[in-house]
């Protein structure tokens, strides 16, 4: 079994430090009809296999995500499958129809979701999103979701002044892996882990969100063109077949979700490091701030060699839980700073 955003073709590799940091976060794709118009979304108020439509609240490049209330008027979020550049809402208001010549890909991305669905649905982790029900309808595929309350680690660190404080940053790394290493264990790879796909809870507890561009460990062999990814995050792997994709290509992802927690912005996209290889170590940039052992560890995730990486999620959460500082490192830390600043 294969999941995967199927309807991705390849991308040349990006340049680099090019870009804003929206480009630099979102999924590239060679799709040349990428500028297809918007979907329109379903209306308010319609009923969904049970499920009022309340509103929009997320229209991504495969899927568009609603607020809705099931039956007992326990708020949801709906995702549907809706590929922009392969299909269109139809003139019902309801129905997906592929575009002429899309028809093949958009079934292969429509069976893509529908698996997506059936594991998030096996998987019951407290930081991986709970995927309620599943089901066809319109001719396309919905996923029904537990409605998370919060906003993404991206816009955090957007409105969020400063970085960090230390133990707030190792609490949201440790819960993120512990979510993924469930999802390992499940034998699926996330593949598109990144601050827009991380998920804060009011209370800062971390959810793992959208497995569109989930596989099977299992199914994945001999390197072939790679379907995704979002420069920033992605492993060197992820661009080209070299090396195979396995749970150290998501480690790579959280690595450089850490780094861009701290820095603010995502680190030199890895195509860009195999050519010349300008990414400050952690260790250096931000040894004010952190204790060295926490730095080390997100330098070890980002190594462009997969093998040099921390084998496993588990791994990395005890590396980060032993990177604590002492209480007389950190007190001399703070105290520098503040002399510093
Ligand atoms: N369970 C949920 N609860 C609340 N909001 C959600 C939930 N799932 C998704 N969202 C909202 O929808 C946005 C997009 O979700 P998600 O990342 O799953 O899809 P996407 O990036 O649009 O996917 P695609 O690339 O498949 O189009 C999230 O950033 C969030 O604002
Ligand atoms: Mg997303």
């Amino acid at each position: 079994m294969l999941l995967q955003k199927a309807t991705a073709a390849v991308s040349t590799p990006s340049s680099g430090l090019q870009g804003t940091a929206e480009q630099r976060e979102s999924v590239q794709y060679s799709n040349p009809t990428m500028s297809a118009p918007v979907p329109t979304p379903l209306p308010t108020g319609f009923m969904l296999e049970g499920y009022r439509i309340e509103r929009q609240i997320s229209c991504g490049g495969f899927s568009i995500v609603y607020l809705a209330h099931d039956a007992n008027e326990m708020p949801v979020a709906v995702k549907e499958y809706l590929p922009q550049t392969l299909a269109r809402r139809g003139s019902d208001g309801s129905r997906v129809e592929p575009l002429e010549d899309h028809e093949a890909e958009f079934n292969r991305g429509l069976a893509c979701f529908f698996e997506e669905a059936r594991a998030l649905n096996i998987l019951q982790h407290e930081h991986v999103v709970r995927v309620l029900n599943f089901f066809r309808a319109n001719d396309t595929a919905y996923m029904v979701m537990e409605l998370e309350r919060g906003r993404t680690l991206r816009d955090h660190v957007r409105v969020h002044r400063g970085r960090p404080g230390e133990t707030a940053f190792r609490s949201l790394f440790s819960g993120l892996l512990d979510g993924l290493g469930a999802v390992h264990q499940q034998g699926l790879l996330h593949l598109d882990i990144k601050p827009a796909n991380i998920w804060l809870r009011c209370d800062m507890a971390p959810v793992l969100l959208d497995f569109g561009a989930a596989r099977f460990a299992v199914d994945i062999g001999p390197p072939a063109p790679r379907a995704m990814y979002t420069p920033g995050y992605a492993a060197p792997e992820q661009y080209h077949g070299d090396y195979t994709l396995g749970p150290w290509t998501d480690i790579y992802a959280v690595g450089a979700c850490m780094y861009a927690t701290l820095a603010k912005s995502a680190p030199q996209a890895a195509d860009a490091r195999l050519i010349d290889d300008q990414l400050a170590p952690a260790r250096q940039r931000f040894s004010d701030h952190y204790p060295p052992r926490l730095l080390v560890a997100i330098d070890e995730c980002l190594r462009l060699d997969p093998a040099r990486r921390p084998p496993s999620a588990e791994a990395l959460k005890s590396a980060l839980a032993n990177a604590a500082s002492s209480g007389w490192s950190a007190w001399v830390r703070t105290l520098r700073n503040r002399l510093q600043s």
